[in-house]
Parts: structure tokens; sequence; C-alpha cells
């Protein structure tokens, strides 16, 4: 292909490009976003599909390896995800050290950087069985992290996995059985989270993703790597949105619920004020994903018997925003995180962890990305150039002649 940065080199030139607006940083054969027309597929399947046939550890083979599995395939994979699925006992007394008020985006970014420590058998980047082990490793722990994030929030054991359960239910039991007592999750919510992580499983080059890559592209461990993704997805711009929108619900509703009214401080910009869950960088319509997620919102509500105002007004919001010609003519559209906080809390979840399922979801679109940088013939360490706008040259002045 053209290869700009080449060209541009040899003439001595670098471009401008805040943000990455326009620059790709890569070429990859994982996921595939046409933000125009609200399309996103993974290795060529859509999301909907996915969504609706698959499982999460499927989604996650795909992204791997690029291949659906066969039956057979998916069995070893899945009871090689279970056998690693328990945690070091020093690695839960670790976690119990963070003080239990803290955000758990910030115990979970220690958490995955510290498995280097617990793990030095698996950090070679460039060995096939090292770097498979890490990704079995990862999939397989940040699940119990998660739970755990959960729990010790309220000052409640670790539950240890239990392999006769899926990913998703064991997960769901893991977080919220109260120990020794059988748990039975209900098959509507089962189903909803294991939809959610494949939804979030991986969108290209986000801000996270190219953390990841980035600090990879230094021949950093995948822990490393990985911790550095979750760092970049806590922000409110990127992951963080879905526990911003739950903080605007909750600040539209004890307001006495006037969606009309934040929506004018919003399009007047007062004080910054964005509508959370709206907008995307590579969407200009309706995310694919938001739709799914909606019809999921009523279905797990329902299923439930929740009945959530928010929920009121979250449509209230979206119906205000798509006649709207502030929104209209700035392509803004509900994102992946407009919804997702309403089910996740109408699950049991607070908000502090919803951050966390997103990191969880996002594991394996981390890890494929990855993994397809350090095959890349064209790796090379990410070292952008910048324009220089300071001082051109002065001298020193000692202190007493200042
Ligand atoms: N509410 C109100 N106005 C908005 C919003 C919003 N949510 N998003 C963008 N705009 C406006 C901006 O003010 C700007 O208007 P202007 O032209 O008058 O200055 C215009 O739309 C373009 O916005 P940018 O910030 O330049 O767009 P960018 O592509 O850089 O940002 C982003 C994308 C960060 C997602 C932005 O839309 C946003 O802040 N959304 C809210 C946070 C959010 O939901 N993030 C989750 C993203 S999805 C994910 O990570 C899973």
């Amino acid at each position: 292909g053209l290869n700009v940065s080449t060209l541009l080199r040899s003439t001595g030139k670098v471009t401008l490009d805040p943000g990455f607006m326009n620059t790709a940083s890569c070429e990859s054969k994982i996921t595939y976003i046409d933000g125009d027309a609200g399309i996103l597929r993974y290795r060529g399947y859509p999301i909907e599909q996915l969504a609706a046939g698959s499982s999460f550890l499927e989604v996650a083979y795909l992204l791997l390896k690029g291949e659906l599995p066969s039956a057979a395939e998916f069995e070893a994979f899945e009871s090689r995800v279970n056998r690693h699925t328990f945690v070091h006992e020093d690695f839960r007394t670790f976690m119990g050290t963070f003080p239990r008020n803290g955000h758990p985006m910030a115990v979970l970014a220690s958490a995955i950087n510290a498995l280097a420590t617990f793990y030095p058998e698996s950090l070679d980047p460039h060995d096939d069985d090292t770097v498979e082990l890490a990704t079995v490793l990862l999939l397989a722990k940040t699940r119990t992290i998660t739970s755990y994030l959960h729990r010790r929030a309220a000052g409640e054991p670790l539950l240890y996995p239990d392999y006769s359960r899926g990913y998703v239910d064991d997960f769901l039991r893991m977080t919220f059985a109260v120990p020794y007592m059988a748990y039975e999750s209900d098959p509507v919510v089962v189903k909803a989270l294991d939809t959610l992580l494949i939804l979030h499983a991986d969108h290209e080059q986000n801000c996270s993703t190219s953390t990841v890559r980035m600090v990879g592209s230094s021949n950093a461990n995948l822990y490393a790597s990985v911790a550095a993704g979750v760092n970049a997805l806590s922000g409110p711009s990127h992951g963080g949105a879905n526990e911003a929108v739950l903080a605007m619900l909750t600040e539209i509703q004890a307001g006495g619920g006037d969606a009309t009214e934040f929506m004018r401080r919003v399009k007047d910009k007062e004080d910054g004020v964005r509508l959370m869950g709206f907008g995307h960088r590579v969407y200009k319509n309706y995310d694919p994903r938001a739709a799914i997620v909606k019809d999921s919102a009523h279905e797990v509500l329902e299923a439930l018997g929740v009945e959530d105002e928010m929920l009121d007004i979250a449509m209230k919001l979206e119906e205000i925003a798509l006649n709207d010609d502030y929104f209209i003519e700035r392509k803004l559209y509900p994102n992946v995180d407009f919804y997702t906080g309403l089910i996740y809390k109408a699950m049991g979840f607070s908000p502090q962890m919803f951050t966390p399922l997103f990191a969880l979801g996002r594991m394996p679109g981390w890890i494929a990305q990855w993994r397809e940088m350090m095959k890349d013939p064209a790796m090379k360490i990410g070292r952008p150039r910048q324009i220089y706008t300071g001082y051109t040259e002065r001298d020193y002045v000692p202190v007493a002649q200042r």
C-alpha cells in the first residue's frame, strides 16, 4: 500500500494530526467498522449475528485466531481457560490491600500488571506458546478478578470458580452468590451479559487498544500492555462513559427528571456539560451495538421485574437528540455506553463496576490486536513526531541574576 510516512520522511516533512483523526497506525484483519453506515464486523462476521448466536468465549477465540472454532477446538479452549481461573492465594492477599472504596478500575489495572510478577514464565512476547499461555491466563483470571472487585467493595470473600458452569454463568455466581449457598442465575441475565461482553470484545484502534499496541511496540509483555489499556479505558471520554451516563441520569432524576432542561444545558455547552453516551469518533450514524443494547435493556428490566425511571429518562433524552438540529448536524447518536449502565444496574452491579465490566469484555480484542502487531513484519516502536513550538535558543541565567 501507499506509505505516506516514508514519502514524507524522504522530504524531511511530518504530518500534524492531533487525536489521529486521519492517521492509520497499522493494518489489521480483525475488526471492520463503517462509521457512516453503522456497520461493525469481527473477522467479517456481522456483530448482530454474533450477538444473537455466539458466546463470549467463542467470539474471543474468533478474534484471537481468525476463525470460528470447531466443537472440539472450542472444548479444548474452554477447558484450558477453566483450568486457569483460580488466582494464587497471595494474589488475593495483594488485591485485599487496596482501600475498599478505591475505584475498581485502579485496582484492576494494578492487578493485571501484577500478573507479570506471579507468572514470570509467561512474559516473552515473541514465543508462541508463552503468548498463548498469557492469553489464556488473562481471559481466565480477569473474570475472577472482576468478580472479586465487586465482592471486596462489599467486604465479602472471593468465591472460587466452578468449572461445571459456563464462563458468564459462573462469573455471575462468583460475583453475587452467598458463600456456601446454591446459586441459580437467570437465563435472561446470563444471555444479556454474554451479549454485552460480545459487543465490547473489540473495536479496532480506539484509545485503549491503541495504547495496548503502543506499549507493546516497545516489546513490553502482554500484561504490561493490557494494564495500560485498562487505564486508558478508565477515562470518561472512553470506557468510563458508562459510569458517567448513570451519574448523569441520577442527576437528572434527582433534579425532578427534566430531560428538556438538561438538553438545553448540553446544547448551550453550559459548564462544558455533554450528553454522556452520545457521539463517537468513527460512528456518524446509530452505533450498531447501542441498538442491540437498547433492546436488551428492555428485556432484562422486564425479566427482572425492575421498573427504572432512569430508562424512561434515557429514552426521552435520545428522542430529543434524534430530533434536534444540534445533534443531527454533528451526527451525534447513542454509543454502546448509553444503555449498558441501566442493564448492569438492574443486574445488581454498582456504577463503579460498569467500566471493569467493559474491560472484561474488551480483553480478547486487546490481546488479539497485540498479537497481530507482534506478528506484523511492519511492526516498529510507536514513536510519534511533534511540531516544536517552544523557544528557539536562550542562555542560562544563574538564579541570583533572575
Ligand atoms: N454531547 C454534546 N455535544 C457533543 C457530544 C456529546 N456527547 N459529543 C460531541 N459533541 C459535540 C462537540 O461539542 C463538538 O461540537 P462543536 O463542533 O460545536 O465544537 C462536536 O460535537 C464534535 O465533537 P468532538 O469532541 O470534536 O468529537 P470527537 O470525535 O473528538 O469525540 C467523543 C468523540 C469523545 C466520543 C465525544 O463524542 C464525547 O465526548 N462523547 C461523550 C462521552 C462518551 O460517551 N464517550 C464514549 C465513547 S464510545 C466508547 O469509548 C465506548
